[in-house]
């Protein structure tokens, strides 16, 4: 790929102040690395709302699947908190991961050993967890039917529906154990078999394929279980696979572990384009303080290096560029500690930027690229 197109969907909130640091990040790694870069910008969530009545238009679901990535900022806020649930911001996200057909969201947490004071775990848990959770995206109460609030018997009724096929959860599980195998070979498959039919069929379906991926050391776990072993013993995971809702709300919980919601990316891919996002929401109460953290996104930057352009080696100069201003002691308002110096979203950005650069004129890279 000599030209890597990208479509930049800032959103609300903080997310286009996110968003644009992740492109200056883009820019200098393209530019320094010698790989064309065309950006386009497009609007999703509120500001969509506001500008063209629904969360996400057609056309920018179409300009998602003729780029090659989408980076993606955050959607939401209290303005459009009251809108029916089909008009929400929220709503723009997942039509477009749905037209884009990704259905698998692949969200890394690790800690970064100089932030391990920022984890809420002891210092001696928290060290070296790094895990993946691979989230089923298009499935799930999510997108299940029939779903909606009824009027019954004078009184209302809420319904959705958790749906799984058979070939849904096999798409996924493929996903999880071939990423187990490239990893640490060891992979939790998290549902909620003891109480509901679809989970149960769910822990069937990867018990099966387990017999493909005999080098990959498969377990069940409960999501209740499995929430509290996050927190007790979160070295013992390398992958977790779950459903939508389960991906959900443990990876705002593993995120925590990392010392901060605001440092962790995420990819989804398994479609004609994929997207990259920091897991984070719009905190729009951040908004013009210099609060938010930079970091979640531009990591997602170096997710859509390694799977989008396929340069793992690119990637890893992103990740390194981030540890080492970590390592020169920056910290975003979030990873501080309380009474700590800290510096806005947009230096900690144009830090990274820096450190990219040099990293790409360091000897080693000038050697190789002759
Ligand atoms: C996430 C978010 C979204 C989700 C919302 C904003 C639709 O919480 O990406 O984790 O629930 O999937
Ligand atoms: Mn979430």
């Amino acid at each position: 790929m000599e030209t890597l197109n990208v479509l930049v969907l800032g959103g609300d909130g903080i997310g286009p102040e996110v968003a644009e640091q992740a492109v200056a990040v883009l820019q200098a790694v393209t530019e320094e690395f010698g790989i064309g870069l065309n950006l386009e910008e497009a609007a999703i969530g509120g500001v969509s709302i506001d500008q063209n009545g629904v969360p996400v238009t057609r056309q920018a679901i179409d300009l998602a699947r003729s780029s090659d990535a989408v980076l993606l900022g955050a959607v939401g806020g209290a303005k459009w908190d009251s809108l029916p649930s089909h008009r929400r911001p929220e709503r723009g996200f997942l039509e477009l991961r749905d037209g884009l057909s990704v259905f698998a969201n692949l969200r890394p947490t690790k800690l970064f050993p100089m932030l391990a004071d920022a984890s809420p775990l002891r210092p001696e848990r928290a060290r070296s967890v790094d895990f993946v959770i691979v989230r089923e995206l298009l499935g799930d109460v999510y997108f299940g039917n029939p779903r909606g609030v009824w009027d019954e018997c004078e009184s209302r009724k809420g319904v959705n529906t958790m749906v799984y096929t058979e070939g849904e959860i096999r798409r996924i599980g493929r996903t999880a154990f071939e990423m187990a195998r490239r990893r640490g070979k060891k992979l939790a498959s998290v549902d909620k078999a003891n109480v509901l039919e679809v989970q149960a069929l769910w822990r069937d379906v990867i018990s099966e394929l387990g017999s493909e991926y005999p080098d990959v050391t498969l377990n069940h776990l409960y999501v209740d279980a499995c929430a509290m072993q996050l927190v007790l013993d979160p070295r013992r995971f390398d992958v977790i696979v779950t459903g939508n809702l389960f991906g959900d709300i443990l990876s705002d919980e593993a995120a925590a572990l990392a010392g901060s919601i605001g440092l962790l990316p995420s990819a989804s891919i398994g479609g004609s384009s994929s997207l990259y996002e920091p897991i984070h929401g719009s905190a729009p109460d951040l908004v013009g303080t210099g609060k938010a953290n930079p970091v979640g996104a531009i990591l997602s930057v170096a997710m859509l290096l390694e799977y989008t352009l396929g340069r793992p080696d690119l990637a890893r100069v992103v990740e390194q560029a981030v540890e080492s201003v970590l390592d020169q002691g920056l910290r975003t308002a979030d990873i501080a500690g309380t009474g700590a110096k800290w510096v806005s979203g947009s230096e900690m950005g144009a830090a990274i930027v820096q450190q990219v650069r040099l990293a790409a004129n360091a000897p080693t890279w000038v050697a190789q690229a002759r």
